[in-house]
Parts: structure tokens; sequence; C-alpha cells
């Protein structure tokens, strides 16, 4: 972005969340090591998600990044990412036939590893120790030489990243993404005894809608496009070794690009505008996302587009905001009005999760899924409101069937968490209510674009 910059001038920036290693040389012999590593993606395809986010910053596409909250050493399997990949996609294709407009699909997937925390230390039954900080850092065991971070640990996130790649591209490309097998999926999900009309009558009317697209000659065998998909991966860049050691140059532009994924983001905790995580971001031209949480300011919001998308190139930056149901109102008009009344060009997505984390009366971290329908619908109206376009949602969620989130149609209740509740870190949706979720936000781009039709 700026002839100036260079990969490692974060380290002379106030730094927050990052491990403090204990053993220099090691630490340094695994960043010598990444560094001779093939980058995990290409510049080319980091600036053509640009470009499809530039869609979306525009109003002619749709944005939905979803995954775990963090990828973990212990369930990484060739079925985890497959039913991850298998609900987003399914959610994706309602998500087109709702907002009638190119899905742009992200995953929180193959180098999600590292984690902010609220506190340093915790504590149980009385023992302090350092807080778990993700499995590329530190291992989630309460045990004093578990919680110490380890460097080696980047060498193994690096290579299940590496083969959660190769076998995401596989699926993009090998047969698995075909829409009418996705949709099949998703007919199942829309035939159990607890979906309501409403799904089902929706579910319908995309059978219909490939029944006419196979009647009028466009099939699977002589459509790409009904075949392959697109799919992009994208984490929170937060331990800026790994990151620096897998930055590269990118041959056709002379640009840096982060290696580690095709898009990166800030985390909410780390968004200093001074710190060393908006430095690193800043000289990448890979798009990148800024989470934005109740603390955000105007002002500050200004500043951090100014320095992170200097020229205004739209799909560059995406706004994922994060405010809680019933506090969207608080704060999203005021920082939509900041944006219109500069002219910058962003995405607007909503990460409905991060705001919304309760401990639920068994005692378990969880997220209610009222409130997570709840703050999405705030999104949509608030947007609708001020004349700006709702580019996309940013979930935590999994293919599995676990019980991490209460509610959704096959409800979980407070009682059922610990049956299924894997989650490393924060509670996601499952198999079911991410569907749900899809099938609710549908609605909401259907609605947009009738009142939009009416209003001519
Ligand atoms: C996350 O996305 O997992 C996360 C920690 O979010 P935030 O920075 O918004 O709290
Ligand atoms: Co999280």
């Amino acid at each position: 972005m700026t002839g100036v910059w260079n990969k490692s001038d974060w380290r002379n920036k106030p730094r927050v969340q990052m491990p403090a290693y204990r053993d220099a040389a090691a630490l340094e012999t695994v960043e010598a090591q990444l560094a001779q590593y093939p980058p995990l993606v290409f510049a080319g395809e980091a600036r053509r998600l640009t470009a499809r986010l530039g869609e979306v910053a525009e109003g002619r596409a749709f944005l939905l990044q979803g995954g775990d909250c963090a990828e973990s050493f212990n369930e990484f399997s060739a079925d985890t990412i497959r039913d991850t990949f298998r609900v987003m996609l399914q959610m994706a294709v309602v998500l087109t036939y709702g907002a009638k407009c190119p899905v742009v699909k992200v995953g929180r997937m193959a180098g999600q590893f590292a984690k902010p925390r609220s506190a340093d230390t915790e504590v149980i039954d009385g023992v302090e120790l350092p807080s778990y900080r993700g499995d590329i850092i530190n291992d989630i065991s309460f045990d004093a030489s578990a919680r110490i971070p380890d460097p080696a640990r980047m060498l193994q996130a690096y290579t299940q990243a590496a083969a959660s790649l190769n076998l995401l591209r596989a699926f993009s490309t090998g047969g698995y993404a075909d829409i009418h097998k996705v949709h099949q999926w998703t007919l199942g999900f829309a035939a159990d005894a607890a979906a309501t009309d409403k799904y089902r009558d929706l579910a319908a009317r995309i059978s219909d809608s490939l029944d006419f697209m196979t009647a009028a000659g466009v099939n699977s065998g002589n459509s790409n496009k009904l075949r392959t998909v697109e799919f992009y991966t994208s984490h929170e860049a937060l331990l800026l070794e790994y990151e620096e050691a897998l930055c590269r140059i990118d041959s056709t532009t002379g640009l840096p690009v982060a290696g580690s994924g095709h898009m990166i983001w800030i985390g909410d905790r780390t968004r200093q505008p001074d710190g060393a995580h908006v430095e690193f971001a800043r000289g990448v031209q890979n798009p990148i996302g800024l989470k934005c949480g109740p603390t955000i300011t105007t002002d500050d919001l200004k500043r951090l587009i100014d320095i992170l998308n200097p020229e205004n190139q739209p799909g560059r930056l995406t706004l994922i905001n994060r405010f809680g149901a019933g506090k969207v109102g608080d704060h999203m008009p005021k920082l939509i009005r900041a944006v219109q009344e500069e002219g910058y060009k962003v995405v607007w997505s909503c990460d409905p999760m991060h705001g919304n984390t309760i401990k639920s009366a068994s005692g378990y971290k969880t997220r209610p899924f009222e409130n997570v329908l709840r703050e999405v619908r705030e999104f949509f109206a608030i947007h609708n409101a001020e004349g700006s376009y709702p580019g996309g949602v940013h979930v935590e969620m999994t293919g599995k069937d676990v019980t991490e989130c209460t509610g959704g149609v096959r409800a979980v209740t407070d009682e059922d968490l610990s049956a299924r509740y894997h989650t490393a870190c924060d509670p996601r949706l499952n198999a079911s209510q991410s569907l749900e979720l899809a099938f609710l936000i549908a609605e909401e781009l259907d609605h947009r674009l009738e009142t939009r039709r009416k209003a001519g």
C-alpha cells in the first residue's frame, strides 16, 4: 500500500494480545523455516477476492464469512472441514436466492488458530495459569507446561492450514460443490418435522428455479458455475511473527501480500491505530477485515480507514460489526453516517456472535440463537433506514451437530449444552442453526429488494 512499509515494522509498535516467547533462538528458527516455506495462498487470489468484495461494497454481491472460533489441532479431520464447507455452501445457495446476487464465500478456516483473550490468566479451583491463546500459541489443557507459548506450534498450524486448503480447493472444483447436490441437502433440512413452512416454501422455490434452468438447458454438465465454487480463506492476523514469516512480495504488482490466507482481519482488541496489528495489516495488499465493537468511536473509525485504505479501494476493507442484540442502534447509525460523509467505500458485515456471549445457568459460555437473529435483523433495519448496504454476515459455525448455542428449530436447551460442547473457544452455531440463519437473512434480503422495487 505504501513504499515505506516493511513487513517487520510492527515490531517497533506497541503490541497487545501476543505471547512473550521464552526461547528467542527457538522462535527465530521457526520464523526462518516458515519464511522459506511456500505461501499458502497466492497474490492473484487475494486480488481476486478484493475485486469480489469490491462488488459487495458496491451493493452487487453479498459476503458470507464463517467457520470455527478457533481451529484446533485435535479436531482436525477431513470430515470436520467437509461438514463446515458443506453448510457454508448450503447457506450460500439460500442467500444467493434471497439476495439475487453472487455470494462471496470466505471460511474462517485454514489459519484461524490464534485467539485474543479478555483475561491474561485463568483460575480453576484456586489454580491460576496463563490463558489459552489458540493452538498456534499454547495448549488448551489446564496444565502449567501446556500453557507455555511454544513457537514450534506455528509449524504445525502451517501444515494443518496447507492440508485444509488443499482439501477445500479439491472440494471447490472436484464435483462436491455441485449446486443441485448442495440444494438436495437443504431439502433434507427443510423436510425436517421441526422446520417451519416458511423454510419449506423457500427451499421449494429454489428447487423450481433449478428445474427451470435445467429445462432451459443450463446444467452442471455445461455450466461450470453450477458445478464449482470460489471459496476463500480468512483468519485473524493476531500472531504477527507467523504473519510476517509468511509475507511475500507479489511478483505481478511488486507489493507485499500476506501468504497465510486470502483475507485477514484485525480483532476488536487489537485495532489500536498506532499499534502493531494495524501497522502490519496496512502494508499487505490482501482484503482486510476490521472488527468494530462498542468501544469504537467515529474518530477511531475514520482514522483506521485512512490508515488501512488510503486509496479508498472498494473491497479492500470490510467493517465487521459486533455490538450485541439491542445495542446495534446505539452504534451503527453514527458510524454509517461518518462513512457516508467521507465517501468511504467499505463492506458492512454483521458479526452477530461476539456481542451476544453469555454464561448459561449451567455455567457454559453460550449464545442464545434468538439474540443472534435479533442482531442480524437490527443490522438490516438500520442499513435500510440509513440508505447503506448491509453487505454481509460473519459467523462462528460448524457443520457438526454441536450443542453450544441455545435455541433454533431443533431447539438446544441450556440442559443440552453439556452433550456436545466441543468448541476450543467461543460457542458456534451448529449445522441446523446456521442454515436457519441463512433462511432469515435470505428473507431480509428478499424483503429489501421488494421494498426497493416498490419504491421504484
Ligand atoms: C473472533 O472473531 O473470534 C473474535 C475474537 O472477535 P472480536 O475481535 O470481534 O472479539
Ligand atoms: Co470467537
